[in-house]
Parts: structure tokens; C-alpha cells; sequence
């Protein structure tokens, strides 16, 4: 049997699903939600599925099995909430809001009602993250440090701090998660700078310029993950891991591992399928393969909520 699964959002991201899950023989699309009318009719002309401008009139009329939240980060929260209630197993993409409150209330609904929930932190999925995740069992982590020093997206709500919580919140938190998926551990301590001013081409922008934020975790780790936007051209997305005489880089162009100052040789995991995993929890009812559900997302987004916190007030967080 087919799953049937409604989009909400239908921007980017969205797109990039739809064109996994229609290689999938046993996923049926039933509705496309966007508050632009013409782009719900785009995918639904191209994918299938009924085109809705408003998500509670599609919850009403139409029966899914499955819903993918693909809006900007300023739009969460109502969608996940009828969600809940009616039974909806959710895909939401990350990050999953800009505030910490409304987080830790759709938390509560999803443990409440029952539904399956995946949160979109792809690099989770990885071969390479895998392989790391592995290599690190036998190893005593001492340190991570993380880069998101890049360019800046073309969607306008990104450079708008109350619709994207800025950069960290926004992007980042892909470092911020694997850095936690590779540790093992939450965070105890967050302290966090930040700086901006030199983006002044650049109309309606108000989110920093670079931050950098230190973590200590609960099992001792010691972190810091630095993003930017400002750089054209130029970039630098990984995270590096720290033991005594091993260094794994995930992402960028360095070897996965190098032990004593040697790359290793190594046959990496094969990536893992984030659309395929959730809709296989979907149809069986068994979510245990789903990497990131809510509750382990919402650790994510205490450490950038704390860290937004920390940039105004100067002072670190105990989260
Ligand atoms: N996992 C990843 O690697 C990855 C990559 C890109 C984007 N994302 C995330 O996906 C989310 C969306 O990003 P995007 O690049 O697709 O943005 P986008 O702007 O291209 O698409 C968002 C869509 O949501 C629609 N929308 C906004 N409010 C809505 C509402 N209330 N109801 C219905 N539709 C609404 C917009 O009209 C737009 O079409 C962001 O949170 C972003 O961080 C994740």
C-alpha cells in the first residue's frame, strides 16, 4: 500500500523531496500547500495532489498519512499542532522554529499524540558521518571544531532575524547537529560572539555577519563552530572531530580520517536515504531507524537558542 503524503511548503527544499519521493513506487502525493497559489499548482501539476493556499482547509478535505513541513523557519507551529491531532506522522524541516517556547510545545504534542517525526539534518544520513559515527565507538573525543563560512542564500526571509533566527539558527545548526551526532552528548555550557556591519549592499538584512559559539558537553567534549555569510566566493562547511592522534573531518576536502598525521584508508558506509527511512516508518509504525526525531532536534535548538542568547547578553548559558 502507498503512503499518501501532503506537502506544506513547496519552495526549494520541497522540491528537492518531491524529486526523491516520486522514484518511490509506494508513496502517493495528495496534496501541495503553499501560501503562493501558483507554486502549490506548479507541484501539484508536476507531482500530483490537490492544490491548497491555506494548510487547515488541506488538513479538512483531504486524508494523508504523512505531511512534509517544508515552510521558512518563522512558520512553524499551528501546521505541527493539527498535525498531532489529527494523526499526521510529520517530516519538518529543519531549523524546527526561531523561538525555543513554541519548540518545546510541539514537542509535548508529538510525545502526547503518538506521531512519527523526522527532522531534516541530511548530513545524519551521510556515508561519511556513518563512518565517523563508527570509527569514534573505540575513541576518547576530546574536542570538535565546526565552519559555516559561506556565502548568503537568495531566499529573503534568510537575512531577516525574526524569520530565520539568523545564520546559526538557520544553517549552521547542520554543524551543530552532527557535532552532537558525533559526540554523543547535549550540551551542558553555550557562550557565544558574534559581530556584523559589513554587509551594508545588502537591504533588509539585520542577522550577524560571523558568530562563533563554544559548547561544552555533558560528557567533557569541548566544541566551538564558527559561521559567516559574508564571504563570496569562498567557503568552508565541515566539522572536525579531536582524539589523541586522530582527527575526522566530515564535509569539505580533507581525508575522513587521519591517525598520527596519515590519511586512512578506509571503505566508507553507504549513505543512508532520509525520505526512504521515514516513510518506511511511516507504513510500519517503527520510527527506531529515523535519525533525527523532534525530541533529539530540540537538543539541537537549545544550543542555538542559547547561543542567540548569549550574543546579546555577552554572558554564557547553562542549558
Ligand atoms: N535539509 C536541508 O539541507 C535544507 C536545505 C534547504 C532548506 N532547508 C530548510 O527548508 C525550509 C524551507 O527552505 P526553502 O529553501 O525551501 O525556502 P523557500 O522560501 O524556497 O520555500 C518555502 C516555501 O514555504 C512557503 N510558505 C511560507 N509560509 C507558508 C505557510 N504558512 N503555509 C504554506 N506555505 C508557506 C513559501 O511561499 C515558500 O514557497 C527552511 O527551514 C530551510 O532551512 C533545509
Amino acid at each position: 500500500m502507498s503512503a499518501k503524503v501532503a506537502f506544506i511548503g513547496t519552495g526549494g527544499i520541497a522540491g528537492a523531496h518531491l524529486n526523491n519521493l516520486k522514484t518511490f513506487e509506494d508513496v502517493e502525493f495528495v496534496a501541495m500547500c503553499d501560501v503562493v497559489e501558483e507554486k502549490a499548482k506548479a507541484r501539484a501539476d508536476e507531482f500530483g495532489g490537490k492544490p491548497f493556499t491555506d494548510y487547515k482547509e488541506m488538513f479538512d478535505k483531504v486524508d494523508m498519512d504523512a505531511v512534509y513541513i517544508c515552510t521558512p523557519p518563522f512558520a512553524h507551529g499551528e501546521q505541527e499542532s493539527i498535525a498531532c491531532h489529527k494523526g499526521v506522522h510529520m517530516f519538518i524541516e529543519k531549523p524546527i522554529g526561531v523561538t525555543w517556547e513554541q519548540a518545546v510545545i510541539i514537542n509535548d504534542m508529538i510525545e502526547k499524540s503518538g506521531v512519527i517525526s523526522s527532522v531534516g539534518y541530511h548530513w545524519r544520513y551521510g556515508g561519511n558521518a556513518q563512518t565517523a559515527l563508527s570509527v569514534l565507538e573505540d575513541e576518547i573525543i576530546l574536542g570538535s571544531l565546526g565552519y559555516w563560512m559561506g556565502g548568503m542564500p537568495g531566499v529573503h526571509w534568510w537575512r531577516v532575524r525574526a524569520e530565520s533566527g539568523g545564520q546559526h539558527v538557520e544553517q549552521t545548526t547542520h554543524i551543530f547537529d552532527l557535532c552532537r551526532f558525533l559526540v554523543g552528548s547535549n550540551a551542558v555550557l553555550v557562550h557565544g560572539v558574534a559581530n556584523s556591519g559589513g554587509m551594508t549592499d545588502v537591504p533588509d538584512y539585520d542577522v550577524d555577519d560571523i558568530s562563533m559559539v563554544n559548547i561544552v558537553f555533558e560528557n567533557g567534549v569541548v566544541a566551538n563552530i564558527a559561521s559567516s555569510c559574508a564571504m563570496k566566493g569562498w567557503g568552508r562547511v565541515q566539522l572536525e572531530v579531536f582524539c589523541h592522534g586522530l582527527v575526522i573531518t566530515v564535509g569539505g576536502n580533507a581525508p575522513l580520517v587521519n591517525r598520527e598525521g596519515k590519511a586512512e584508508e578506509m571503505e566508507t558506509k553507504p549513505s543512508l536515504d532520509r525520505d526512504r527511512v521515514f516513510i518506511d516508518a511511516v507504513k510500519s509504525g517503527d520510527d527506531s531507524k529515523i535519525l533525527s526525531p523532534y525530541s533529539d532536534a530540540l537538543e539541537t535548538h537549545k544550543i542555538t537558542m542559547a547561543a542567540s542568547k548569549s550574543f546579546m547578553t555577552g554572558k554564557a548559558v547553562d542549558v
